[in-house]
């Protein structure tokens, strides 16, 4: 808990740091504000803590949650592996230098698949094609992988979705008949089993149950294993209600848990997210008899698209308590209704040209632009 209030404070000066830049600087907006030093330091204390207490713990980036130049090329900086599900992701982040991958997901390619087999890199198989691909290898060199697997979380945490996945093989049912069929393979050897799933509230529980379903598995069948990699669905890692240390030790309090066994977790959002913000301005104000409407100079899909009013936090609102009760919203450029970003009771005092900042949105936010009647923002690293 210590190393997490000292993150929070480090936050708040940072959020003066930030607000100090916005007004010393011309920013154009609407632009995303990567906050490189918030990444920087989220990762040293992790790789930290890692180092000191937590040592079998084997730190991934999910690429998919944001893989904006300046964040990949920060991340291989510090020597992050990088976790990647596609061929794309794959070429570009061997390309760009990362030593450590691990390819997961559907999308890989034949090629791809081989070649991260070849460099030894780590590979999660998903389903019967990749199978395929592992046993069509004509040579005789050892080769290690690793299988996905899921089950329902609903059937230990009450409140999460129940879902059959579609994802991997099922842990309890169709596991055992893969493991077998590989069996008659010699050189192919199972060392990680991977499970991912999100859960809504990202609870440290989440991570203890999958730790230990994957270790009672294992040991029931008498596996060898190298890892297992137990996914993303981390909250913030600097600032949330959960630290790292929260995390962490939920893993480690599994009954099965195995010191020499290599724990792999891939956040994305859990990084990522706290490390930008959004700027905007108000280019207009239409009032109503029943809603003021501000629009900004963005919109929500810069944003999230699916996301609802208030998803994010905002900063330099002026709001100012008035006896009018009224919806205020912040609205964006889109020609979508729905397109608004903020609602407030409270009076408004925004003037035209006034800035509005979006805060801590750097997951599935930037990587989801699709270029859907409006152009990427403009992007601004803070040093
Ligand atoms: C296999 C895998 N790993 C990691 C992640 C990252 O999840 P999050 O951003 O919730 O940490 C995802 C996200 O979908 C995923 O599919």
């Amino acid at each position: 808990m210590e190393q997490h209030s000292k993150n929070i404070k480090n936050l708040d000066t940072e959020t003066q740091d930030v607000q100090k830049l916005i007004n010393s600087k011309t920013y154009k907006t609407p632009c995303y504000l990567f906050k490189k030093n918030v990444l920087i330091n989220t990762l040293n204390d992790i790789e930290h803590t890692i180092k000191t207490k937590y040592n079998n713990i084997r730190l991934s980036y999910s690429y998919k949650t944001n893989s904006d130049k300046e964040v990949l090329k920060t991340l291989r900086k510090q020597k992050i592996c990088i976790e990647v599900v596609s061929k794309k992701e794959y070429t570009v982040s061997k390309k760009m230098g990362f030593k450590d991958i691990i390819y997961n997901g559907p999308a890989k390619s034949k090629k791809t698949f081989i070649d991260a087999l070849e460099n030894n890199y780590i590979v999660n198989i998903e389903n019967k094609r990749e199978l395929s691909w592992l046993k069509s290898i004509k040579s005789k060199k050892h080769i290690k992988i690793g299988i996905r697997v899921n089950f329902p979380l609903s059937c230990f945490i009450a409140n999460a979705k129940s879902i059959n996945s579609r994802f991997g093989f099922n842990l309890y049912e169709d596991l055992k008949k893969v493991l077998k069929d590989l069996k008659k393979y010699k050189n192919i050897k199972v060392v990680g089993l991977h499970y991912h799933s999100t859960y809504i509230d990202r609870t440290p529980e989440k991570f203890k149950i999958v730790t230990q379903e994957l270790l009672k598995f294992s040991k029931k069948n008498n596996l060898d294993l190298d890892y297992i990699d137990i996914g993303g669905g981390f909250d913030c890692l600097n600032h949330s209600k959960f630290s790292f240390n929260d995390y962490m030790d939920a893993i480690y309090s599994c009954k099965e848990f195995d010191k020499k066994l290599n724990i792999i977790i891939e956040p994305g959002y859990g990084l990522i997210n706290s490390c930008y913000d959004y700027l905007t301005k108000i280019v207009d104000i239409k009032k109503t008899q029943k809603a003021n409407f501000f629009l900004c100079d963005g919109s929500k899909l810069h944003l999230n698209i699916k996301s609802k009013v208030n998803s994010f936090n905002v900063d330099f609102l002026k709001e100012v308590n008035s006896k009018k009760i009224i919806d205020n919203y912040i609205v964006g450029m889109s020609c979508m209704e729905s397109d608004r970003l903020h609602l407030t009771n409270k009076k408004l005092a925004l003037k035209i040209n006034d800035k509005v900042l979006f805060k801590n949105c750097g997951a599935y936010t930037s990587s989801w632009n699709s270029g859907f009647i409006l152009e990427k923002p403009r992007f601004y690293t803070l040093k």
